[in-house]
């Protein structure tokens, strides 16, 4: 396959001035990262500091009401409470060996806002992140979360003002600091080499996921659930399955209220392929190719464009996509808590709702692996006004 491209998606459609750092992390990514002494610090960061590897618990009373084997991978015990950590440190680490004083990043929920300030504090690096104002808002607890881990929040007022305008700032604003900044995006979606590189990141997850339910179960998984917003839990959790053909691959994609003429997130299941921040891959547009407000009631899911990888293997086949309703993320996240005593992130509840609501296809006695990208605690305020009938989850 053509470098940066997965099939005919992918590529790096870019204004010229962002070549030059492209190329840069591109080189990094190449030379760097397959280090001993990189991969050795690198590991040492996500054991010591990140608390990995993360455990797989076994669900016993959901598991017994569904009818099959429910586990969880769960990434909401990582340090800062997703994901987002492993590629923080990641990228972080990769921008010291790069000699950069400064990282730059976008974030939507908060959680990657809220990794990567704490990936720079722990390596002496500067950190500035900038977030859309509707984002800013529904996500409160996270904002201070990152301001006493050091960083600087700049609110995006532009636009739908939420994570696609909140990449457009830092990718405007990498333009003119390259020399002394590295851009931690936060997903796996962006020009070559984001993508790949954050895919490299995520990784981990399926990589200790499948030893880890071998060693438990004796056997893979039949299906591997995850969400799907710009993509990067789900390429983490899918990576080392894609050749085992016997695992179903399952990508969850928000569908908003649900409520004819209202937005979505789901550019796999409602979009066309175009180019959105840098990349040729599905996303909601209209037909003169102006791009669609998305809406989530997770903020994390918030965004109209996804990763190439995912359109790519959509379109092969490999991995099927769906999408859940806010309305059934809350009550996923309701039974969750209830069952099992685990509040999961509302990105998280889309894959655990399709898992819920589709009980009836999945054949009984099977084992079932949900990633649970993250913890809800950010969560709390969206979850308290929804259950005190303020709303919340409406929004056109
Ligand atoms: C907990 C959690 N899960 C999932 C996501 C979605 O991102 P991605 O699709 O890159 O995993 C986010 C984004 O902020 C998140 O915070």
């Amino acid at each position: 396959m053509k470098k940066g491209y997965f099939g005919e998606f992918g590529g790096c459609f870019v204004p010229e001035l962002l070549i030059p750092p492209l190329q840069e992390v591109e080189k990094a990514m190449d030379n760097i990262l397959p280090f001993s002494k990189f991969q050795a610090e690198l590991k040492d960061l996500l054991n010591n500091y990140a608390g990995r590897p993360t455990p797989v618990t076994f669900c016993p009373t959901l598991s017994k009401e569904l009818g099959f084997n429910l586990w969880l991978k769960r990434e909401d015990l990582l340090h800062t409470g997703a994901h987002k950590m492993n590629n923080a440190l990641g990228q972080a680490l990769l921008a010291r060996y790069m000699g950069k004083k400064r990282l730059i990043a976008e974030t939507g929920a908060g959680q990657h806002g809220v990794a990567t300030a704490a990936a720079a504090a722990r390596l002496g690096l500067e950190c500035v992140i900038y977030m859309g104002a509707e984002d800013v808002e529904r996500q409160a607890s996270n904002v201070l979360r990152m301001e006493l881990l050091g960083a600087t929040v700049h609110t995006v007022d532009s636009g739908s003002r939420t994570l696609k305008d909140a990449i457009n700032e830092t990718l405007r604003v990498w333009i003119t600091n390259q020399e002394t900044t590295h851009y931690c995006f936060g997903t796996a979606a962006g020009p070559h080499p984001f993508p790949t590189l954050v895919k490299k990141f995520q990784a981990v997850i399926s990589q200790e996921a499948k030893e880890q339910m071998l060693t438990q179960t004796g056997h893979l998984p039949d299906l591997v659930v995850a969400c799907v917003g710009g993509g990067s839990n789900a390429i983490g959790a899918f990576a080392n399955f894609l050749e085992d053909e016997s695992v179903k691959l399952l990508g969850v994609e928000a569908a908003g209220t649900g409520e004819p003429g209202c937005f979505n997130s789901a550019p796999l299941n409602l979009g066309s392929p175009g180019v959105l921040h840098g990349s040729y891959s599905m996303l909601l547009q209209n037909l003169d190719g102006q791009i669609e407000p998305s809406h989530s009631i997770s903020a994390g899911l918030d965004y109209p464009g996804v990763g190439p990888e995912h359109s790519y293997l959509q379109k092969t086949g490999r991995v099927k996509y769906s999408l859940v309703k806010d309305q059934n993320v809350v009550a996923a996240f309701m039974r969750l808590s209830k069952t099992e005593g685990i509040l999961p992130a509302l990105e998280s509840s889309h894959a655990l709702a399709w898992v819920f609501d589709h009980q009836s296809e999945i054949k009984p006695g099977s084992t079932v692996l949900v990633n649970l990208s993250g913890r809800g605690d950010k969560d709390m305020g969206i979850i308290e006004s929804v259950l005190h009938g303020q709303g919340g989850v409406a929004h056109a």
